[in-house]
């Protein structure tokens, strides 16, 4: 289907149109498509929900709708469910929880569709969807056949894929995802407060040595990761946000080794800088700590805001906010991170 003129979707809720707007509900739509005569450039969303549009776009929008879920039976404990591009990610992830199936749980409640999902690399709760993934399928718009590009051809990085970047991103379309799910228990709980947030929500014992992760159920830890992310994280039903705006920055052990050095000699030695391994001599600190320490949390500039529970999620706070005043706060945040830290924020969003 083809519309001229639309609004394009999107979770930041800004007001944007789109010169050209194509959904396809099949591959073989897809394929019919004559993408030489469609206005340029072309851009593939998801639901929008990891984008800044910075204005109308004067181009095309693709939409996936293929909604097919195929699964193989069961062979060593392991499931493949063949997911279509336009799946809402959480109903997959309602899905394999229903079906006792293990892999997804963690990322529960995320926003976004499952092409975007894989393109990507959406992660929460210490996992990542790339952990889950074994092939890609897609639509090469330069050779017009379908291809399947394996997950260890994908380059998944933190948030990151060879989709994201060119010639990769200008050539294929994601039209389904495989997923190997396992019907063996395989709680992941190690990040954060989880194991003791499931403990408490259903007092099984989550602890390492319960290895077979007895008593515990996908359908469980999903409960819980939701329940957490709502108490997080703004509604995109409520308040118009794309998730986390900024990447958590990796540094080297020595910016971080400074930034505890001078908050020590502020604070005195029990002073603690948040901070996660992140390979040889580099370490992640987040940026939602980064931003809330230069007083942020909480700001509204023109539209826009801060969000007061998280300081990583900029808001359409008053539900008219213009994209330009979430491109100044970001600026003004970058700025006052580098200057007080010296670590350039990036952000995770796109912007368009
Ligand atoms: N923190 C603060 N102040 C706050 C909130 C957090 O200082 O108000 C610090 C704390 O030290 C906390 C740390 O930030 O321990 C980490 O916070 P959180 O667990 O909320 O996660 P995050 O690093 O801020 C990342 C992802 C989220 C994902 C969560 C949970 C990125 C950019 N964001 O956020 O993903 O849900 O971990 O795994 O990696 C998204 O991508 O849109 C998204 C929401």
């Amino acid at each position: 289907m083809i519309q001229k003129g639309v609004e394009i979707p999107n979770t930041f809720r800004m007001k944007v149109k789109a010169d050209c707007f194509v959904e396809y509900d099949s591959e073989e739509t897809l394929a019919d498509i004559d993408f030489d005569t469609l206005p340029k450039p072309l851009f593939h969303i998801g639901s929008g929900s990891n984008l800044l549009f910075t204005g109308d776009f004067h181009g095309t929008i693709l939409h996936s709708g293929i909604k097919s879920v195929d699964t193989s039976s069961v062979v060593d404990g392991i499931v493949e469910a063949t997911v279509g591009s336009g799946v809402v990610f959480d109903d997959l992830c309602e899905w394999a929880a229903v079906q006792g199936l293990w892999g997804l749980e963690n990322l529960s409640h995320i926003p976004g569709e499952v092409g975007a999902s894989a393109v990507q690399n959406i992660g929460a709760y210490g996992v990542e969807v790339k952990d889950v993934i074994s092939t890609i399928r897609c639509y090469d718009i330069l050779e017009r056949v379908f291809v399947e590009i394996s997950a260890d051809e994908c380059r998944y990085g933190y948030r990151d894929s060879i989709f994201k970047h060119r010639p990769a991103k200008e050539r294929y379309i994601v039209t389904a995802v495989t997923f190997r799910l396992s019907t063996v228990a395989q709680p992941r709980l190690d990040y954060g407060h989880l194991r003791s947030a499931v403990e408490t929500a259903c007092g099984v014992n989550s602890s390492k040595e319960n290895t077979h992760g007895t008593g515990l159920t996908p359908a469980l830890i999903r409960q819980v990761v939701t329940e957490i992310r709502k108490g997080k994280l703004p509604e995109p039903e409520e308040i118009g946000s794309a998730g986390s705006f900024f990447k958590n920055p990796v540094v080297d052990q020595s910016v971080y080794d400074s930034i505890l050095k001078s908050r020590q000699a502020e604070f005195g030695a029990e002073a603690t800088v948040p901070h996660y391994p992140a390979g040889e001599n580099l370490v992640k600190i987040p940026a939602a700590w980064l931003i809330e320490q230069c007083g942020w949390k909480g700001y509204i500039h023109g539209g826009a805001a801060v969000y007061e529970k998280q300081p990583l999620v900029l808001i359409n706070h008053s539900g008219h906010a213009l994209p330009s005043d979430i491109l100044e706060l970001e600026s003004l945040i970058i700025d006052s991170v580098h200057s007080r830290f010296g670590i350039l924020l990036s952000p995770e969003v796109d912007h368009l």
